[in-house]
């Protein structure tokens, strides 16, 4: 199982100030040095969070995989042709929305994802669709040639009991199964944290996990400690 991490949220610290810290491309690295198989950045469309010039510098410095996120509107798709990631993501994209919320409706948009597909293809990035772990999704994703999904475990992270969970989780271990017998790639990802991850990670059929939000908060936490000591030497002397 591999472990991509998305550091968008390393970007939206660094935005507050509007200044250059801390600085994406610093925190890529250090997730590389750490063992990550790759870096997922989100290029949304109010560059919220990572701005262009990011994923610029990202696409000379990220040595495992860069995968791009975005939704599949011209003025990105521009851009990412221009990039050449080593993976697009294409997400649905609502502009108000705080996170991606859904996943693609594939079955109702084939032809427009197709030809954006296509135009990938053409420079040979290879693309992954995000959606809910639904057969009749998975069979347009064939359809229309995505190279990978990615389920969606939003769902599944927000359940609100065991036995809701668990539904959840078999949608996903049976998607991923069927994915995998269609020669889909599989990867998995949104909402997913340290205490609910471990039963994902079991499925085999899955290639890999895309986890941000949960990594960021919690690199806050291990981190404080030492950086509050670090200061405090300063201040103290
Ligand atoms: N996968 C996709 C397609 C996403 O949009 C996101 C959120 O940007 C993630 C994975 C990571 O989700 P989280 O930040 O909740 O780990």
């Amino acid at each position: 199982m591999n472990l991509s991490i998305n550091i968008d949220h390393i970007a939206t610290i660094r935005n507050a100030r509007g200044g250059t810290e801390p600085d994406p491309v610093a925190a890529a690295e250090i997730c590389e040095r750490a063992g990550a198989d790759g870096i997922v950045v989100h290029l949304r469309e109010d560059r919220r969070h990572i701005k262009d010039k990011d994923v610029r510098i990202l696409r000379e410095s990220v040595k495992t995989k860069l995968d791009l996120e975005m939704g599949a509107n011209e003025d990105i798709i521009l851009i990412a042709l221009e990039v050449v990631p080593d993976l697009i993501t294409l997400v649905p994209e609502k502009r108000q929305e705080l996170t991606t919320e859904g996943g693609l409706d594939v079955v109702a948009q084939k032809d427009k994802l197709g030809r954006v597909i296509e135009r990938f293809h053409e420079k040979k990035i290879p693309v992954s669709l995000f959606i809910h772990p639904d057969r009749r999704q998975i069979d347009a994703s064939k359809e229309i040639g995505a190279d990978m999904i990615e389920l969606h475990t939003g769902e599944y992270s927000d359940a609100v009991n065991e036995t809701e969970q668990m539904r959840l989780f078999k949608q996903i271990q049976k998607s991923a199964v069927y994915g995998k017998s269609i020669e889909l790639g599989v990867n998995a990802g949104h909402g997913l944290n340290y205490g609910n991850v471990a039963r994902v990670a079991e499925i085999g059929a899955i290639d890999e996990m895309s986890i941000g939000h949960s990594i960021i908060s919690r690199a806050a936490f291990v981190g404080l400690e030492r950086a509050v000591k670090e200061m405090l030497a300063l201040v103290k002397k």
